[in-house]
């Protein structure tokens, strides 16, 4: 009975397959790997903060869509969108030819490259000195790329994590020479990490890299919005409000 009275509100309303905006839309659920501060992390309340959320708050917001961040290990992230767990990813993911092959991408909205984080003392002056040292990556980034390009796929010298923040305290303690990881994340570890005396040692060498939001391959429609979301918030001063909340200046932002 509730049924048939249901379905004839949704004969007589014509539209309840097709939720108006604003209305009771489909959740979509973010994928992050939030251990990455400034980008994504989790305050002491489990709430999402960071850059990253941020901007996609904002997009999904012009956008007309409505977003659940649920905490994501980076090594499953790919694997979650692909099973359809996740509808969208966001957590500082660097757009590569071969992440390419497996999910779509939206236009980049953050500029970035490697930096190395080494302990105060350190001789490291450029990239080349880490071909001897132990240095710690979190696995299958484009950090752990760059360092296994540089002392090759057998190398036991590279040391594989599975988060940034758990190889950069194991520099601290002294098991690592240096962590390779991206600029904004190092740069921010060693800023707040004063004590412990770190310095960042940048490479001119590094390649740029830009940051996406991914989506499952062929979601031609979420990407599009959320595509035109990004040139709405670049558009309207949002973006740049949000690269001077986090970045303080707009210099390493992708316009
Ligand atoms: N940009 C790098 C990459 O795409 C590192 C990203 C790591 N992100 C994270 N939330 N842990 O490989």
């Amino acid at each position: 009975m509730r049924h048939a009275v249901l379905a004839l509100v949704c004969l007589a309303l014509a539209a309840c397959d097709k939720p108006a905006p604003g209305s009771a839309t489909k959740q979509h659920l973010v994928g992050t790997d939030a251990s990455y501060a400034p980008f994504e992390w989790q305050n002491e309340k489990g709430e999402f903060e960071g850059f990253d959320i941020d901007v996609v708050s904002a997009v999904a917001k012009k956008a007309g869509i409505d977003v659940k961040f649920i905490y994501t290990p980076w090594e499953g992230i790919f694997g979650a969108l692909d099973h359809g767990d996740r509808d969208l990813l966001v957590a500082s993911i660097t757009i590569t030819d071969e992440r390419r092959k497996a999910v779509d991408f939206t236009d980049p909205y953050f500029d970035a490259h490697q930096l190395i984080a080494v302990r105060a003392g350190s001789a490291v002056a450029r990239f080349e000195d880490l071909k001897p040292l132990k240095v710690g990556v979190q696995t299958g980034t484009t950090g752990d790329v760059v360092i296994t390009s540089l002392q090759g796929r057998n190398s036991t010298n590279i040391k594989r994590f599975e988060s940034t923040p758990l190889a950069l305290s194991e520099l601290e303690s002294g098991g690592l020479d240096a962590v390779v990881a991206d600029n904004g994340v190092v740069a921010n570890y060693v800023a707040h990490h004063a004590g412990v005396k770190f310095k960042a040692v940048n490479d001119p060498q590094f390649a740029p890299e830009h940051y996406g939001i991914a989506v499952k391959k062929g979601n031609t429609a979420l990407l599009s919005k959320l595509n035109q979301g990004l040139a709405a918030i670049k558009a309207d001063g949002t973006y740049d409000r949000l690269v001077a909340k986090y970045f303080g200046t707009a210099a390493s932002a992708a316009r």
